[in-house]
């Protein structure tokens, strides 16, 4: 075992997270960190700032240098940093899910020529130990199934959404005043973020290359108080799900949707912020893995749990073997068309005798047959009711066409939301 120097690409709130936790660990030695603004106001107690550098392509090319840490985020410059390094012989660890996501398989490909490892334990689930797990402890699974919850920031708006009978804007304009959501927080609320999670997540764990561009992915932006109410009458809670399995058929189901999740599934009881992945494999069975999934502190515990187990490797001839890519086909990726769900379809109906006949009417022609009709309240001003259904499983495409002509019918105000049910 030998002291090792990094080089850090980015002290925001995850980087200033690694250089506390590591300020005073005597085996590593921060070499080198890269900034955007090196003039900028940091809170960081002992920053040596004579370190700081605007160009991290000094970094990846410092002789010095045994790991690199990129925790700046994006795909460019990333990735040519990343590559440049890898080519230059430096162990990598990254918590950058969307880099992984697009580019992963370019860059493990290169990091098993020149024998260095990425590891990126953060970049899935923040703090919560996944990666390693998967790749090591369950590595004599055949892990058929994962459903997960991968982003806080839209598990803190729908947990606040169910607790406050509040609408969806009202919840992320105070999750962006406490700091929760950013900004722009398409990347959370759009389902990109968790997208690029469970593309990895999927692709080490079901064992073939996940390809992003054919991950179904929907957000939450569309589920309404009304929604939340109905779902907690019907015993569900509503939580944006990453989900990835194979079929009996060898086919693989990769999404990001919200779902309603019964009661009963340990996922319904994962609030705000937290993240969980629910792991279903044989032998073991299914593992819970839970716990913070983003934030400064539990992200830099996974970025330092990695540059620690490179630094205990580093003067193996093939450091950490079990822990690179082993890949060697291509997932067979079903569209979201030839899936089968169950469906919580909420609709404004008018308000008159036989609606609730032509609804079913409709579903039947399309084969979905329903599991429960409940009509909730009607307006007696407009001469409408809301009619909320569950039905059993159903292809979806006989959904959406079922959706279709439910939206053109002239009893049906509108079709107010689709949403997939777990079993
Ligand atoms: P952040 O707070 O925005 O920090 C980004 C850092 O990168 C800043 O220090 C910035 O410099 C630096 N930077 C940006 N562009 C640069 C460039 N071209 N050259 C040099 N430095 C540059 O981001 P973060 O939240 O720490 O996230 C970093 C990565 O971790 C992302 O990939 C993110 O997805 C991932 N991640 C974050 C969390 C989380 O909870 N935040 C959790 C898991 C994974 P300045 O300081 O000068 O602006
Ligand atoms: N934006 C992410 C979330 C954290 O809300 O979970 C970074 O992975």
């Amino acid at each position: 075992m030998s002291k090792i120097n990094v080089g850090l690409i980015g002290l925001g709130t995850v980087g200033g997270g690694v250089l506390k936790v590591l300020k005073d660990n005597p085996d590593i030695c921060i070499k080198k960190i890269a900034v955007r603004d090196i003039n900028k106001k940091r809170d960081i107690d002992g920053l040596d700032t004579s370190i700081l550098t605007n160009d991290p392509f000094s970094i990846v090319q410092d002789s010095d240098i045994d790991v690199v840490v990129e925790v700046m985020g994006g795909v460019n410059p990333a990735l040519d940093l990343l590559e440049s390094a890898v080519r230059n012989g430096k162990h990598v660890v990254t918590a950058n899910k969307e880099l992984l996501a697009k580019h992963g398989e370019e860059l493990f490909k290169l990091a098993n020529e020149k024998n260095v490892v990425i590891l990126y334990e953060a970049a899935i689930a923040g703090g919560i130990p996944i990666i390693m797990p998967i790749k090591t402890t369950l590595a004599g699974n055949k892990i058929k199934k994962i459903a997960a919850i991968l982003n806080g920031t839209t598990n803190y708006i729908l947990t606040k959404m169910e607790e406050s009978d509040v609408s969806y804007e009202e919840v992320l304009k105070e999750a962006q005043q406490l700091g929760y959501a950013e900004a722009d927080p398409t990347g959370d609320v759009e389902g990109f973020d968790s997208a690029y999670k469970i593309t990895t997540l999927a692709t080490i764990a079901l064992n073939q290359r996940v390809d992003i561009n054919k991950v179904y992915r929907e957000g939450i932006t569309k589920i309404s108080a009304d929604d939340m109410k109905f779902a907690q009458e019907l015993g569900y809670k509503i939580k944006l799900i990453a989900l990835a399995e194979v079929n009996e058929n060898n086919e693989t189901d990769v999404r990001v949707h919200p779902m309603l999740v019964p009661e009963t599934n340990i996922l319904s009881t994962i609030h705000d912020v937290t993240n969980a992945v629910l792991v279903e494999g044989f032998p073991v069975g299914k593992v819970v893995f839970a716990g913070p999934g983003a934030g400064e502190m539990p992200t830099a515990s996974s970025v330092v749990g990695d540059i620690l187990a490179i630094q205990q490797n580093i003067s193996a001839p093939e450091p950490l073997p079990m822990m690179r890519c082993h890949h060697k086909v291509n997932a067979n990726q079903l569209n979201i068309a030839d899936t089968t769900n169950k469906y919580y379809i909420s609709l404004t109906a008018v308000n008159s005798p036989g609606v609730i006949g032509t609804i079913g009417e409709i579903c039947g022609k399309h084969k979905i047959n329903l599991s429960s009709v409940l009509q909730k309240g009607a307006n007696s001003r407009e001469n409408t009711a809301k009619i909320v259904i569950i039905t059993e499983s159903s292809k979806e495409s006989n959904i959406q066409n079922a959706f279709s002509e439910l939206n053109g019918n002239a009893n049906i105000v509108k079709v107010n939301n689709l949403i997939r049910v777990m079993e």
